[in-house]
């Protein structure tokens, strides 16, 4: 399967980064296609935990070239930053690509996000306050700065003199203050500039060409299905399109090329940020949860919010992304509860529903309707690894039934199951 997309299938934060990184293998290109550094993922690998905002997560694999697609928004400060992270954790960063074509996050976007999520009231996301909403709105207004502009002082400068005076008075009306003359913000991206001017490319032809020439290829996601600017919980969600026609649209693929779609499932939900939630867990079950799993968000540190499966949200993602595969996170925080719940449908003013409604009262006004099942035992590391190699035959009766269960309702296979945040800790099935 040369080429094959990976991607998250509920709020973010499913554990995409350790796949991808698995996943990676046998890959010669990992690109991320959407998103920017409001993602936050985390591969844990030879004893070292990486966290890896904007740089693919096939970046510690030394078979992969690691390509930044059109569709994805640049801090271009912090994606240096991240490069010298990586440097000095002597990871190999030298071939990677970035499209010319990807959008720039400049600082107002970043002031701009800020003061819109306070005016927002309720209707504020929560977001990670990365400048990557006002990015995603300067590109589809077209006032947005490009990398191929980036590298192009003049068009840079011209682009800049008109956005400069248009968002400063945006922002003055927000009662903000841009913060910068027009020259600083010049002087610092053409800074910028010249360090990122080697990695910038054409991506799509460098990926076209990949699989011209029989390549593998993993196209890697951020946030999750739920986020989605079309398909999420607007307006709570991201703004960059988290969906398997994401890939296509952020790389310059065409349709016919991907093979495969693989979904991550966490065994549980999280969320990071506002809007509802209809199986959250506000006990001590979910504070349990949410201690075991980990559950601080990646690039912000917030709690996420917790609560059972919801094979609603699952199933919309089935059929948005048109999913082949699934493979399932963090089974062994779940491990070691009597009975484990998982939402099959919901109820709306007495009405059965079955399909994630659009309108967010709606989602508000959905009661979750649980199949309950029995739990599985908590296991050390060394049993986990001492039953992985007997695949599906060696689950925990109780684990095998929930993964028979998930498959049943959502007719995809479940190809993977993880039990740990390391590279080796999985179940092929
Ligand atoms: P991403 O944004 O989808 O890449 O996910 P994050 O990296 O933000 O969050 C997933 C977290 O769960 C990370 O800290 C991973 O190291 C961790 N993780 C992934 N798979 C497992 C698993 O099977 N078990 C446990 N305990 N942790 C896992
Ligand atoms: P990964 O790739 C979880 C959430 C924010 C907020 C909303 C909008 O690690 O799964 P933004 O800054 O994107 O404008 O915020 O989206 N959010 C994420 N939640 N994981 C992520 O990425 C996220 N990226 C954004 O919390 O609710
Ligand atoms: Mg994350």
């Amino acid at each position: 399967m040369p080429a094959k997309v990976i991607l998250g299938t509920q709020w973010g934060d499913e554990g995409k980064g350790k796949f991808t990184d698995l996943m990676a293998d046998d890959a010669e290109l990992v690109v991320r296609f959407q998103g920017g550094n409001n993602a936050g993922h985390t591969i844990v690998f030879g004893g070292n935990t990486f966290k890896l905002h904007l740089v693919p997560s096939g970046i510690l694999r030394k078979n992969v070239t690691s390509v930044v697609g059109n569709g994805v928004v640049i801090d271009p400060a912090a994606f240096l930053k991240e490069l010298d992270q990586l440097a000095e954790a002597n990871v190999e960063t030298g071939d990677l690509k970035i499209s010319d074509r990807a959008h720039v996050i400049m600082p107002y976007h970043k002031t701009i996000d800020g003061l819109e999520e306070v005016v927002k009231g309720n209707l504020a996301a929560g977001t990670t306050k990365r400048g990557i909403g006002p990015c995603y709105s300067d590109k589809t207004a077209r006032f947005g700065m490009r990398m191929c502009d980036l590298m192009d002082p003049e068009e840079f400068r011209h682009k800049l003199s008109v956005a400069y005076p248009l968002k400063s008075k945006y922002i003055q009306a927000l009662d903000g203050d841009i913060g910068q003359t027009m020259e600083e913000i010049f002087d610092e991206y053409m800074a910028l500039a010249e360090r990122l001017k080697p990695y910038v490319c054409d991506t799509s032809v460098l990926i076209n060409d990949a699989l011209d020439q029989g390549k593998n290829i993993l196209f890697e996601g951020a946030q999750g299905t739920h986020l989605d600017i079309d398909h999420g919980v607007y307006p709570y969600g991201t703004s960059s399109s988290t969906v398997t026609g994401g890939c296509l649209i952020g790389t310059g693929l065409g349709p016919k090329r991907l093979d495969k779609v693989v979904g991550v499932v966490k065994a549980y939900t999280s969320r990071v940020g506002t809007g509802p939630f209809p199986t959250e867990l506000f006990d001590d079950l979910g504070e349990h949860i949410a201690d075991k799993g980990g559950e601080f968000g990646t690039t912000t540190g917030r709690r996420r919010r917790v609560g059972w499966l919801d094979l609603v949200m699952v199933e919309y993602a089935v059929r948005v992304n048109g999913l082949d595969s699934i493979v399932i996170t963090k089974s062994d925080v779940l491990a070691g509860l009597d009975e484990i719940k998982v939402a099959t449908h919901y109820t709306q003013d007495g009405k059965d529903v079955h399909h994630f409604p659009a309108s967010m009262p709606d989602v508000a006004r959905c009661v979750p309707q649980y199949h309950t099942l029995a739990g599985w035992p908590d296991l050390t590391s060394e049993e986990w690894g001492a039953i992985a190699s007997k695949g599906r035959d060696g689950l925990p009766e109780g684990l095998k039934a929930y993964i028979t269960f998930i498959e049943a309702n959502l007719k995809v296979p479940v190809d993977v199951v993880s039990y740990g945040p390391g590279r080796e800790e999985n179940i092929y099935l």
